[in-house]
């Protein structure tokens, strides 16, 4: 069946969770307003649910609309558009291929299948020449990817960077809040409902990761998956971690960070995409985005710095960006056009992790005595690591490690902080492992990685 002029565009919904029953309830709440703004009515004519009597009040109110057979929902030809949140990569993945090679345009919030597969994806649908959409998988409700793949299209994308996961950024706030240690935070997002019974995909990095490969994708025209980006997660952070920072005038947040590197030292131009918990100072804008809120900086030539700030996550923010997607798909049907594609054209190489240039906080407890400190700048040295700003407390009457107090302490140990100027990661981290070994270091208390400190170490009052 082919659309008529002014007729319907046809949607069939794959998934009926939080985001999917917000998308049928604004369907049916907007359906005036959306015709008019597409030109042609919208209308749902089926949603495919797995567990049916998970969803008495649609299946009370849609009685004919409401199917378990997902395969014959997407082959049905009265479809025009099909909005999937299932999540996860199959039986999503066949489900759209099949609707795209059948020439249906597709709207998605799956981050993970994007990050693992979206080449599969867009060169389907380029070669079925319809629409895939995908706003709601990265950052909710914030227009984040429409900006990068058409507002900044004439612009040069050098940095993504920022908070992507609202789950992990509850945690770390309310560590640095109240001084909670990292089980008692998560208990806590648990309670509330922030965190997912098994919390592993947020806390452990990997949904800011496969956000991060959607972005860095987009931003630099070159595609990056899932297994491209560095990933670390929050569950080592500890309280002393954030003491540090708070005795910093930092913060520490999970931070997915997509950049240009540009070509140097012989190595090509080349992308880095990566995500981890860094040490911000309070002055910066992502320091104050506390909650479960998502915030990105994009860094453009012409264009500068960017903010996007909003509800990265909730059945409402993220069916929010599906709707508008389903507008546009739907606006380009009824013109009888498409959407932009999606460009890899660049298709940079993907700088490992080691070779990124970063910067280290490193807090350690040392005995304080003559050569301590000569011994310790003699690792940096040997790997080439320029320190940026060293700061001792303690010393011959000890400190307390939790307030930073001088208290009296027979041992004579001492904190030393350490703050590197930026080295290659695989630098620094050797640096840290031969410093634990050195016998005047008494225990390494935390080792961060620094952002956004520009060129000044600020809180330390030390020029960078
Ligand atoms: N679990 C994600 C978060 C939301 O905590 O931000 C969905 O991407």
């Amino acid at each position: 069946m082919t659309r008529g002029e002014g007729a319907p565009v046809r949607v069939a919904l794959l998934g009926c969770g939080t985001v999917g029953g917000e998308v049928v309830r604004l369907l049916q709440d907007q359906a005036g307003e959306l015709a008019a703004r597409v030109g042609a009515p919208v209308e749902l004519v089926g949603v495919a649910v797995r567990r049916p009597h998970r969803h008495p009040d649609l299946i009370a109110r849609y009685p004919d609309l409401v199917t378990t057979d997902a395969t014959a929902l997407v082959a049905r030809d009265d479809v025009d558009v099909v909005v999937e949140v299932i999540g996860g990569i199959e039986p999503a993945r066949s489900l759209l291929l099949q609707a795209i090679k059948s020439g249906k345009s597709v709207v998605t919030a799956n981050k993970a299948l994007l990050a693992e597969d979206g080449a599969t994806l867009a060169e389907a649908a380029d070669a079925a020449g319809v629409d895939l959409y995908y706003e709601a998988s990265v950052a909710g409700a914030i227009p984040l990817l429409r900006p990068l793949r058409e507002s900044l299209a004439g612009d040069a994308i050098t940095r993504v960077a920022g908070i992507v996961n609202g789950t992990t950024n509850f945690i770390l706030s309310a560590m640095a809040s109240s001084g909670a240690g990292y089980a008692d935070a998560l208990e806590e997002a648990t309670r509330l409902g922030y965190a997912e019974a098994d919390p592993s995909a947020d806390v452990d990095g990997y949904d800011a990761a496969s956000k991060a490969a959607i972005l860095a994708t987009l931003a630099f025209h070159t595609r990056v998956t899932a297994a491209d980006v560095y990933c670390e997660g929050i569950r080592q952070v500890s309280a002393a971690d954030v003491a540090a920072a708070v005795g910093l005038g930092c913060t520490i947040k999970l931070l997915a960070i997509c950049e240009r590197v540009p070509a140097s030292g012989g190595r090509p131009e080349s992308v880095s995409a990566r995500v981890y918990p860094a040490m911000i100072p309070l002055s910066h804008p992502l320091a104050s985005v506390d909650g479960a809120f998502n915030a990105v900086f994009v860094e453009a030539e012409a264009a500068g710095q960017l903010m996007f700030y909003g509800q990265g996550a909730g059945g409402a923010p993220t069916a929010s960006a599906i709707m508008g997607d389903l507008v546009a798909v739907a606006r380009n049907r009824v013109g009888g056009g498409r959407g932009p594609r999606e460009s890899a054209y660049a298709s940079l190489p993907v700088r490992p992790m080691g070779d990124v240039p970063t910067r280290y906080h490193v807090s350690l407890e040392v005995a304080d005595r003559a050569g301590v400190l000569s011994a310790i700048a003699g690792e940096f040295s040997r790997r080439g690591v320029s320190i940026a700003a060293v700061r001792q407390t303690g010393g011959q009457d000890g400190f307390s490690p939790v307030s930073g107090e001088e208290t009296v302490n027979p041992d004579g140990a001492a904190r030393l902080v350490v703050v590197t100027h930026g080295a290659a990661d695989s630098a620094l981290a050797g640096t840290v492992e031969a410093i634990a070994k050195l016998d005047v270091v008494r225990a390494v208390e935390s080792v961060l990685r620094v952002e956004g400190l520009g060129r000044t170490v600020s809180a330390l009052g030390v020029a960078g």
